[in-house]
């Protein structure tokens, strides 16, 4: 049975290294050149509306009590600004930022060398705060919630618990999946805040803004085509506008217009709604070998050779988002706009009948 028409058929090799990959895993790499880029304020961040009001209003609380913020958990994909928040939270309060991530806490002490050492208000920030260990995480309960450390010292029959008390600070943990961590952990943030994708406008923003600090000119055209192509990310925008900025220095005078923008992103192989090469070919896969799914994910996984990890993380919500995948409790499904978007013949949905 020939249900599938491909008139545009999925490249079959990847460029490597993904745009999209490159600009989601590189995180520690590009940390230095993206710091310039940052935010300093609330008032620059752009977007995410309702999470600057709740912001907003916790600070200046904070402030008029003269008290630390509350615990604040961020969670959403990566690239949309998890960092950048606390960081501004820090500058906001007149307070340091220690920046850290769970797989660099591994042992006890990496934790509490970290906590002994904040002073009052301090802002800790812990990135993929869902793969704390389970003893890192034990610390942290009575210290988030009393400010206190258990500690034992000494080994065998000479160990003694001693206890310790630390300064008043604020947590500000980040994860791509909240449905992760553990109840007791989460229970302990006074504040629980999910980032959104960005809309197309704000990107436009966000590639406008960051054009001014690396002096390229560009169209507020240009900007917005790069906003709509970068998957509701600003990391992605960033990466795409400094792509698109080589680019126009090579091939052109240097500016970027609507024109060099949209060849630019051709060659880089986003397409016009943001899907880079492994999102369409997640998307061909269950169309042209599940004939649009369900399919399980791990099938998915092994049929491009991503992990299972990063389809969900990376992957799935902006496909979700844009209405070209579902998740059903039998296994994901392209959507008919996902058939339709990649230039394949639409079916009739559902399809009953079974293979011949
Ligand atoms: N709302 C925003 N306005 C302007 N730039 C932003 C915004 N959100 C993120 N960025 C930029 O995008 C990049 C990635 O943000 P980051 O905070 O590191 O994301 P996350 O921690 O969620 O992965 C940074 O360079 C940051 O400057
Ligand atoms: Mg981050």
């Amino acid at each position: 049975m020939a249900i599938i028409s491909s008139q545009n058929p999925s490249p079959e090799r990847s460029p490597s290294p993904s745009l999209l990959s490159a600009a989601l895993n590189s995180e520690e790499q590009q940390s230095t050149s993206e710091d310039s880029l940052r935010p300093q304020s609330l008032a620059e961040y752009i977007g995410q509306q309702e999470l600057k009001d709740v912001l907003e209003i916790a600070i200046q609380a904070a402030k008029s009590r003269q008290e630390s913020l509350d615990h604040l958990l961020l969670y959403g994909p990566p690239g949309l600004g998890k960092t950048t928040i606390a960081l501004i939270l820090a500058a906001e309060m007149g307070v340091n930022c220690k920046i850290t991530s769970a797989p660099a806490l591994e042992r006890p002490r990496d934790i509490v060398g970290l906590l002994i050492n904040l002073k009052p208000g301090d802002i800790l920030f812990i990135d993929e705060i869902h793969r704390l260990s389970r003893m890192t995480e034990e610390l942290l309960y009575p210290a988030m919630e009393d400010f206190y450390l258990d500690l034992t010292v000494g080994k065998h029959q000479s160990a003694r618990s001693r206890r310790l008390s630390l300064n008043r600070f604020t947590l500000v943990g980040a994860t791509t999946r909240a449905g992760a961590l553990t109840s007791p952990l989460r229970d302990r943030f006074g504040l629980v805040q999910r980032l959104r994708f960005y809309q197309p406008a704000e990107l436009q923003q966000i590639v406008e803004r960051t054009a001014v600090i690396l002096q390229t000119p560009i169209t507020p055209e240009a900007a917005l085509e790069i906003g709509r192509r970068s998957r509701g990310t600003p990391r992605i925008a960033i990466r795409l506008l400094k792509r698109v900025r080589d680019y126009a220095a090579v091939k052109h005078s240097g500016e970027i217009t609507l024109a060099v923008a949209i060849a630019a992103l051709e060659l880089f192989n986003v397409d016009p709604a943001g899907l880079d090469w492994t999102d369409r070919r997640l998307l061909s896969v269950i169309i042209e070998s599940y004939q649009g799914g369900p399919v399980g994910i791990d099938a998915l996984a092994a049929a491009t050779g991503e992990d299972v990890q990063t389809i969900e993380e990376v992957y799935e919500p902006y496909l979700m988002q844009m209405g070209y995948l579902q998740r059903t409790p039998r296994g994901r499904m392209a959507t008919p706009q996902a058939w339709q978007h990649l230039g394949y013949r639409p079916r009739q949905f559902p399809l009953l009948e079974p293979e011949p």
